[in-house]
């Protein structure tokens, strides 16, 4: 091993010139509306004491960073040329995660970078880098970046007070779409009408259908109380046996998304009637950001490149827990007198969280939804709302099809059903075009904040 010198003995010089640097040149700088570094941070650990009882005692990590961007937060312990990563370090940082909740952990001395994950009771080791000098930190920060970039995950939600705009269809078509592009995307559906878990096929939508008995409905009804779902998710993730994967399904897309060869699969969070009961979670407990919780502490991120989050028409408790979880809103509009009206309500409801939450709830713009070329009212509106919101993107639009009746009906997205019947017009290249201008407005907006 070549020998360095002797200020690399130093914690606080490591800390300072190696570690604190990498992070601020990996896209983490100390303060910033999507990161923070909590120094020293305090990990509460159980400990038996000599008679038998159990003592918390406190210990100190040298950070945790949360990285909101990302949806993710990792511990760093520090360690020196003297004291290099050994496996004391190691069983130390198992502990740390363990009893933080906390599911990625990096270990760095001036030699190597060892990055850790604990998941489902598990330690071990996902990525490690050598050092060449820890004096050029740029491959170090590198390194830890393409790791971030590997498990980092994108929320957005579908969002506009009115009912009946599309909304729904465009959660399961935008899912599809980025699905076929190879991502892992997580639908999470907070409508206690649940049309979106219906349509992914995880609601008994056939079992509905031929249900000819009372007692038929009501044994399907009972199957969903007993369902983990995304009401349990919100309310059960500080449960130390909370596993994410007990909460989610997967949908009836990925039998199609299976047959080709791409990674891509889309998976849900579902809803049903019980999700009304988020309404009643007590305030005291900041209920509308439990989603938001969940989805950071659950180490949720390394499994999916997007969530695409459905919400109630309304502006309820669930609706904020979308919002407060939600990196992106989209909002999907009629070009209808109300409709457009209606843009305005989303709009300002955003703002709150915005102005509340870091790097939450920003609007990359309005879905023209159910268009008809020849209705002149639809073009007049899409100038007025330009007019109106000059810094809002208008999207590609989503015109009305006439097969679109049919598609509901099979439950299937509208360009899947494009694909496969050619009645169904242009839809599924609108879709495609939309997803594209959706992807290059969040990479506008990641650029313009240094990402
Ligand atoms: N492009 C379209 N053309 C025709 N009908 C559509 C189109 N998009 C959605 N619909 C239909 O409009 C209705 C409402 O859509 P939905 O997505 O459920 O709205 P929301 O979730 O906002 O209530 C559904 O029956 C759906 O099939
Ligand atoms: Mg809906």
């Amino acid at each position: 091993m070549p020998g360095l010198s002797s200020e690399w003995n130093n914690e606080a010089y490591v800390s300072l010139h190696l570690v604190q640097e990498m992070l601020s040149m990996a896209g983490l700088p100390r303060r910033s509306s999507y990161s923070h570094w909590y120094p020293e941070f305090k990990v509460k650990v159980p400990k038996i004491t000599a008679n038998g009882f159990v003592k918390e005692t406190k210990k100190e990590v040298d950070f945790l960073i949360e990285d909101l961007g990302r949806y993710i937060n990792f511990l760093v312990e520090v360690k020196t040329a003297d004291t290099r990563i050994d496996n004391d370090a190691r069983v130390q940082l198992e502990t740390y995660l363990k009893y933080s909740n906390t599911r990625f952990g990096v270990l760095i001395d001036p030699y190597l970078v060892e990055i850790y994950q604990y998941k489902e009771l598990q330690f071990s080791l996902v990525s490690e880098h050598t050092i060449q000098n820890p004096s050029q930190v740029q491959p170090v920060a590198d390194f830890l970046k393409s790791f971030l970039e590997k498990i980092k995950m994108r929320t957005i939600a579908i969002y506009t007070t009115k009912g009946g705009v599309g909304k729904t269809t465009l959660v399961v078509n935008l899912a599809y779409e980025l699905a076929t592009q190879g991502n892992r995307v997580l639908v999470i559906d907070l409508d206690d009408q649940a049309n979106a878990s219906l349509s992914l096929g995880v609601n008994k939508a056939e079992e509905f259908d031929n249900a000819s008995s009372l007692e038929e409905f009501e044994e399907i009804i009972q199957s969903f109380e007993e369902r983990k779902e995304v009401f349990e998710f919100i309310t059960n993730y500080k449960l130390p046996s909370f596993n994410y994967k007990d909460y989610i399904y997967s949908s009836k897309l990925n039998n199609i998304l299976n047959q080709t060869n791409s990674y891509g699969k889309v998976d849900i969070l579902p809803s049903s009637f019980k999700t009304r009961n988020v309404e009643n979670l007590p305030l005291g407990h900041l209920p509308q950001k439990f989603l938001d919780k969940a989805l950071r502490q659950s180490g949720i991120a390394q499994d999916y490149d997007y969530a695409i989050i459905d919400t109630p028409p309304s502006s309820t408790l669930s609706v904020i827990n979308g919002l407060y979880a939600a990196q992106y809103v989209v909002i999907p509009s009629q070009m209808e007198y109300f409709s457009v009206y209606g843009i305005i309500n989303p709009i300002s409801f955003t703002k709150t969280v915005r102005e509340e939450a870091e790097n939450r709830a920003f609007i990359l713009g309005i879905v023209p939804m159910m268009t008809e070329s020849k209705v002149i009212l639809h073009s007049n509106m899409k100038k007025i709302v330009a007019q109106r919101y000059p810094h809002l993107r208008i999207f590609q639009e989503i015109k009305r099809a006439i097969a679109v009746g049919k598609a509901s009906q099979d439950r299937l997205p509208l360009s899947l059903y494009a694909e496969q019947n050619t009645g169904a017009g242009d839809v599924k290249k609108q879709f495609s075009i939309l997803t594209k201008e959706i992807l290059s407005e969040i990479h506008k907006r990641e650029n313009s904040i240094g990402r």
